[in-house]
């Protein structure tokens, strides 16, 4: 089993269009997928689930789907706090935080207090999160740190630490391309890419996934 599995949440919006629905409906049944997910990482002994949620680049869409979205992210931290705190998962987030709406925050600093004791599943949310942007800020909080700058003492001054790189990198929608997520942690990271559609990435879907990562012969460069 794959100790962290990341996942790159796409394709809400085209699941919608197929319907004929509205876009936010598209990522209203995607928090769906999201409760899913994190409960089979708990049963399956998944240790830390990282999900792409929200990129920077995803503030340049309509103002109407970005305060959806930040709606929708509020809500359903909300309404899913009890299962989460049932199931004995923790909660953290990878992001800049500080330009997220004010009561996302809160809902957001309330949900991670209540959850913090819990020794589950480490639910991580990577929320106005760029892969540059992170490395970035590790190599000016690493110089301002004074320490000598090596893989090691970066990777200890990235937000995903303490954390091990994700095992699997599972991205829905078909597209194959990284979209600025991860890109220091996914150095020997293994890719999933399927074309289904996030809405859509439920029990059979994830467990598709994690049969295919057994299969991989992981040799890290070795012969
Ligand atoms: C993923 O679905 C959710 C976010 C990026 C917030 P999209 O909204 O990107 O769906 P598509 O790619 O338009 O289908
Ligand atoms: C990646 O999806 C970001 C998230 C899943 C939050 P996008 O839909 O933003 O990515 P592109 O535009 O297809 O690369
Ligand atoms: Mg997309």
């Amino acid at each position: 089993m794959p100790r962290h599995v990341a996942v790159i949440m796409d394709g809400n919006g085209r699941w919608a269009k197929q319907q004929g629905l509205p876009r936010l409906l598209g990522h209203r049944a995607g928090a769906d997928s999201v409760r899913e997910t994190v409960r089979l990482s708990g049963e399956w002994g998944v240790e830390a689930l990282t999900l792409f949620a929200f990129s920077t680049e995803n503030w340049a869409r309509s103002s109407d789907e970005v305060r959806g979205l930040m709606a929708l992210l509020a809500r359903t931290l909300r309404r899913e706090a009890d299962e989460l705190d049932k199931n004995g998962v923790r909660l953290r987030t990878i992001e800049r935080i500080e330009t997220l709406p004010t009561s996302v925050q809160k809902t957001l600093q309330q949900t991670i207090d209540r959850l913090n004791g819990n020794r589950g599943v480490v639910l991580t949310l990577a929320l106005n999160y760029g892969g540059r942007q992170e490395i970035v800020d590790a190599v000016k909080s690493l110089l301002v740190s004074g320490e000598a700058v090596t893989e090691e003492s970066l990777s200890r001054h990235m937000q995903t630490a303490p954390f091990p790189d994700p095992d699997l990198l599972i991205r829905t929608s078909g597209e194959y391309r990284l979209s600025n997520f991860l890109l220091w942690q996914c150095a020997y990271t293994e890719i999933y890419v399927t074309p289904t559609y996030w809405p859509d990435f439920r029990r059979e879907a994830y467990l598709a996934a994690l049969h295919d990562y057994q299969r991989r012969d992981r040799r890290f460069g070795k012969a």
